[in-house]
């Protein structure tokens, strides 16, 4: 004579309580938001140069600029504190062009370039001896990225 399987023990089901859902719910969240670090930093991985470029030479010219006014602020004016950064700005422009191959056609963009290096130009060929003479310079090429910036946003 068997005996039966004891029967299985039922535990009364209770309802998870609102906390339990909460951890679920946050659980859930987590994930998720690694999911999405890990996707976008798939992403990022898979960018070219040529994706890069624009925002790169872009900021480049910013870190330049910045370091100007940081000159002027310090009151360092001397020709040889400057001159380092004109070089630098006059060689990355010669890159705009391969930087926004898109906007080669735009005859905006393309003449802003051309005022871009040519201000530049103007600058080494004498550049500033004093304060005075820096803060003009920064001007002048603060015109001319503020002048393309706002003829290719339209
Ligand atoms: C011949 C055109 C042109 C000139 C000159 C130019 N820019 Fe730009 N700049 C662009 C374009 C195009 C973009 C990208 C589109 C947009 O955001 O307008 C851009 C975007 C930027 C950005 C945002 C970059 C990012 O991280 O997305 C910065 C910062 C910037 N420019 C700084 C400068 C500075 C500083 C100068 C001058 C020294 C300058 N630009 C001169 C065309 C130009």
């Amino acid at each position: 004579m068997s005996t039966a399987p004891p029967p299985p023990t039922q535990s009364p089901r209770t309802p998870p309580s609102a906390a339990g859902y909460l951890v679920v719910f946050a659980i859930g969240l987590l994930m998720g938001i690694v999911l999405i670090v890990v996707m976008l930093r798939v992403l990022d991985a898979r960018k070219t140069w040529q994706d890069r470029y624009p925002a790169a030479l872009m900021q480049l010219y910013q870190a330049q600029m910045a370091q100007l006014s940081g000159n002027l602020d310090a009151n360092r004016c001397a020709t040889s504190d400057t001159v380092g950064h004109l070089q630098t700005m006059r060689a990355l422009s010669n890159d705009l062009e391969p930087a926004f191959p898109a906007l080669r056609d735009h005859r905006g963009f393309v003449a802003h370039a051309a005022d871009a290096r040519r201000t530049l130009d103007t600058a080494l060929a004498s550049p500033p001896v004093d304060c005075a003479g820096l803060r003009t310079t920064i001007d002048s090429i603060g015109a001319t990225c503020s002048a393309c910036h706002q003829d290719v946003r339209g």
